[in-house]
């Protein structure tokens, strides 16, 4: 059965444990893991640690000030939600959830293309203008279809993921079975699912209908997960280049961020397809495994064309405090997964908007102590070291 944890959550990782006592251990590790052995996905979260600040005193810190802009839009924090597949299946109705906990916390959400709730759904949920990832699937009327339905509902940012040309080996899923659907595979994940009757009444019961409703149409059983594996794998296209994003840019009107660039010289193409921004990513180290963490990755691409578009990271930003680090190493925000998708499975809607208003009070104790007030005063003069030079 699954332990009930006596714990008054205050941070990312009590989120963390919270969530791991609520959910089935595969979905539980479906979120936590990351490809092979893990290795970027530790880096990721690693080398916050080793990014060292300057304390300033006595600088009149009395009125500092979070707010800044994403995409355009007036936001209480540069931070956004992540988009995360099937976060619906980790807390009830996890996407609209989501949104109505972004939208009172004043940061954009992203729906995920293989969302549980429609892009309807979502926009009720959030009140307002929300962002929409979308992955190149081979059919490109599909695509065509799925950005008109976005605009319809109002999205005005498109995330466009282009480190997913298959997925990476993520060796706790075929442990868990977590895509199979061989009768060892079912018994296996009943088994599991029987230990988690919170979650079966909570999510499995009231939390229904399980399907991917945005690409429903194109799913032989949109209830089934091992129609959605086999959709992935035959609609992931591993032939896209650079023109397909020139193609993109032509049909979408709004602004365009391009998530998942690690190299300056992808950045550079980004720039020159004419994208608003792009994400900083290795996929929460879903990817591929050895990369270096993202944050490590930044400054060279803020440098290259950070005058040219908005800069923003993801990946293993776990505090108001990582927020502020990747600030001054010259980000515009970051998108966070893992954090709101365990904070939703273990606190449901308040405790996600709790756990963004734990960043948002970090951030400012970050900045009361670093004696800046604006978010625009966060500056690589406030870095004392980083380990990885
Ligand atoms: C369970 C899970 C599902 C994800 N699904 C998607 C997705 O559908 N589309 C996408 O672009 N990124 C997806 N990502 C990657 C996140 O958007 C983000 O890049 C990553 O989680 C950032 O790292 P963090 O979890 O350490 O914050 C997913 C990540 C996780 C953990």
């Amino acid at each position: 059965m699954g332990k009930t944890l006596n714990i008054v959550p205050a941070s990312t990782l009590d989120y963390r444990r919270l969530a791991e006592a609520n959910l089935p251990r595969f979905m539980f590790d479906y979120i936590d893991g990351g490809a092979n052995d893990e290795r970027t996905l530790l880096a990721n979260v690693e080398d916050y640690g080793r990014v060292l600040l300057k304390q300033r005193v006595l600088r009149d810190v009395s009125s500092i000030d979070t707010q800044s802009t994403l995409a355009g839009e007036r936001v209480a924090m540069p931070l956004a939600l992540a988009p995360v597949g099937m976060a619906g299946l980790f807390s009830r109705r996890g996407e609209a959830l989501g949104a109505r906990a972004a939208t009172a916390s004043g940061v954009p959400f992203t729906l995920s293309t293989v969302g549980i709730c429609s892009l309807s759904e979502v926009r009720e949920a959030a009140g307002k203008p929300f962002w929409f990832q979308l992955y190149m699937v081979r059919d490109r009327v599909a695509v065509q279809r799925l950005l008109e339905a976005a605009l319809e509902q109002g999205v005005t940012t498109l995330v466009f993921t282009v480190d997913l040309p298959v997925a990476g080996m993520r060796h706790r899923d075929t442990r868990n079975g977590m895509l199979e659907n061989s009768l060892r595979g079912k018994l296996g994940k009943a088994w599991q699912l029987g230990t988690r009757p919170g979650w079966l009444w909570n999510v499995g019961v009231k939390g229904k209908p399980h399907t991917f409703a945005n690409i429903a149409d194109m799913v032989s059983d949109s209830t089934d997960l091992g129609a959605y594996r086999e959709w992935l794998d035959t609609q992931f296209d591993t032939s896209v280049t650079w023109k397909d994003i020139e193609w993109l840019r032509t049909i979408w009107p709004g602004y365009l961020i391009i998530k998942g660039i690690q190299e300056v010289q992808d950045a550079r193409c980004a720039a020159d397809v004419g994208a608003n921004g792009l994400v900083v990513s290795n996929h929460g180290g879903r990817q591929l495994d050895s990369v270096a963490s993202s944050i490590s990755k930044l400054r060279p691409i803020v440098e290259a064309v950070g005058d040219r578009m908005e800069i923003l990271v993801d990946g293993g930003v776990r505090s108001g405090l990582d927020v502020f680090k990747a600030l001054a190493l010259g980000a515009n925000g970051v998108l966070i997964g893992r954090p709101w998708v365990w904070a939703a499975a273990g606190g449901g809607e308040a405790g996600l908007c709790a756990l963004l208003n734990t960043f948002k009070r970090e951030l400012e104790v970050a900045m009361i102590l670093t004696g800046t007030n604006r978010i625009s005063d966060i500056s690589p003069e406030l870095i004392d070291k980083i380990g990885w030079n």
